[in-house]
């Protein structure tokens, strides 16, 4: 997996005053809170560096963050402020867990899994909405909902911007597999997100209406795209008004992922419309479900020459450019031993740890191994040709 990226991780909605808030991203057990005096979200590694324990066990005390266990407090820069069995004694410099860069914005909380200093980290991406919360609510209703997958997070987020798919997997929705031909497109590449404008033929219309109107249905101009690394965007131009669709691909470990979408609805704006939208957009992904969690192998392969591409499939080859080009970078982990070995613990290093190499070996948690760059598993020179010669 990829650190030194900004993940979309959980609604913003979801992180309440006082009230630390546990997920796991990239295998990694994570605490979020609000720390009192500046609203400011803080973001950290949810494992004390005593015994082990959860912090997002633990209650915010102080401007802190208090473990359950035994109540040591950590600060919004990871650093252990108080350790109340020895109130008089110097506090050890290896009492600190990890603290990523984090926002809001969006919808999202947004988090910098990595530990590149500031200068050299990417922008958070920029998503074509207002980030204004009062923006968004006034031009659109905006709801909230989320679908589990036992599949990996990248299977899954280049499903969301698979073109050729729909006719088939949607037919009971928004596809078409009488009309499945996809005609050619551009995509839109600016090396932080990938988008394309393509032109959906829709299902027939059915009962009254299609008798009345016939057959014939306009095409459904459709923008889709991805924001480098996990959230995605659905844009169809609906005769009703607008619609978007922001989806971030969380990956939880290898294995599990939790697509949590935004969906802003610039029509039926009344609430009544809330449950029937949802389950709409839900019907899509239960509809996807089975293909994705049944994909071969699991994990996306890093050689493209496993599996054969098309002109249709330009827009998930510019994800699996952007991937190569981190993995070559050298910003891949092993996170797979997070879930085999339980005597051992490891922590995506935070940026803090490049800034003080002073403190290189005050910390208790050691860093994840990174995954082999150019000269390891990934085979840099088969991208180019091969890409070209199957789209051709
Ligand atoms: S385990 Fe956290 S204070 Fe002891
Ligand atoms: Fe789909």
């Amino acid at each position: 997996m990829l650190m030194n990226q900004w993940y979309a991780i959980e609604f913003a909605s979801r992180i309440k005053d006082g009230e630390p808030y546990r997920t796991t991203v990239l295998g990694e057990d994570l605490v979020i809170w609000k720390k009192p005096s500046t609203g400011e979200i803080v973001v950290q590694s949810d494992l004390c560096v005593h015994r082990g324990a959860l912090l997002s066990g633990g209650e915010i005390y102080d401007d802190c963050l208090r473990c359950p266990y035994h109540g040591w407090q950590y600060d919004e820069t990871g650093a252990c402020v108080k350790i109340p069995a020895h109130p008089n004694t110097p506090i050890p410099k290896k009492a600190r867990i990890d603290t990523y860069p984090a926002v809001q914005r969006y919808g999202f909380i947004w988090v910098y899994l990595g530990d590149t200093p500031e200068a050299e980290r990417p922008p958070v991406p920029e998503l074509p909405i207002d980030d204004h919360p009062e923006a968004r609510f006034r031009d659109y209703k905006v709801i909230e909902a989320e679908y589990h997958w036992d599949a990996n997070y990248e299977r899954v987020l280049e499903n969301a911007i698979d073109i050729a798919h729909a006719p088939f997997v949607h037919r009971e929705t928004f596809g078409n597999p009488e009309e499945p031909e996809v005609e050619d497109y551009t995509v839109d590449n600016d090396g932080r997100s990938a988008t394309a404008t393509v032109y959906l033929n829709p299902p027939p219309p059915s009962g009254i209406w299609g008798k009345i109107r016939g057959k014939e249905r306009d095409k459904v101009k459709t923008t889709t795209g991805v924001y480098f690394p996990n959230v995605t965007m659905l844009r169809p131009e609906l005769p009703m008004g607008e619609f978007l669709l922001f989806t971030a691909a969380v990956p939880i470990d290898e294995n599990r992922t939790v697509s949590k979408f935004i969906q802003l609805r610039g029509f039926f704006t009344g609430n009544w419309a809330d449950k029937d939208s949802v389950k709409r957009t839900l019907k899509i992904f239960i509809e996807d479900g089975p293909q994705v969690i049944g994909q071969r192998p699991e994990l996306l392969p890093f050689d493209l020459q496993a599996e054969l591409h098309v002109k249709s499939d330009a827009i998930q080859l510019a994800y699996r450019r952007w991937r190569q080009e981190a993995y070559n970078a050298g910003h891949g982990i092993d996170t797979h031993q997070f879930l085999t070995h339980k005597n051992v613990k490891t922590v995506i290093p935070s940026p803090v740890r490049r800034e003080n190499p002073e403190l290189a070996n005050a910390w208790v948690m050691k860093e994840a191994p990174r995954r082999p760059g150019k000269n390891g598993l990934m085979d840099e020179t088969s991208l180019e040709g091969k890409v070209e010669a199957d789209v051709e």
